[in-house]
């Protein structure tokens, strides 16, 4: 009885570790949900588009906003915010979405 108790116990502990290196890397679909509450994906909107642009143009923006070769306080503090493989991710999935009407 008590050894299937630590079996059991053993396993979770298992899963949690495991399940928790495989979220260190977030996916760019989980990141891009962040960015639009601002960059809303619809071409009425009023703020800077960002899907669909070159991928080179939008990891370069990212990276600028993130050393602060670009001033922008916002776009400095939520890119701080990831490493700079899940930004490159990141500006590689973007490049690839359509705009909706
Ligand atoms: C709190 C609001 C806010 C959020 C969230 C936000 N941004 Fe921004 N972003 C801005 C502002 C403000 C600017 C500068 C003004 C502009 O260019 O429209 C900007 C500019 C940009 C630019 C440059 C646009 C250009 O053509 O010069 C890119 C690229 C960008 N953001 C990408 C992102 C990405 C990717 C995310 C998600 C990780 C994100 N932003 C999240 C507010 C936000």
């Amino acid at each position: 009885m008590m050894e299937t108790d630590l079996r059991v116990l053993a396993l979770i502990g298992y899963c949690l570790i495991a399940s928790h290196s495989t979220a260190e890397q977030l996916s760019p679909q989980m990141i891009a949900m962040a960015c639009r509450g601002c960059h809303i994906s619809s071409s009425t909107q009023l703020m800077a588009v960002i899907e669909g642009q070159p991928k080179n143009l939008l990891i370069n923006k990212l990276l600028d906003y993130k050393y602060g070769r670009i001033n922008n306080t916002m776009m400095q503090r939520i890119t701080l915010g990831y490493s700079d493989q899940e930004l490159d991710a990141l500006a590689d999935y973007l490049s690839r979405q359509t705009l909706q009407p």
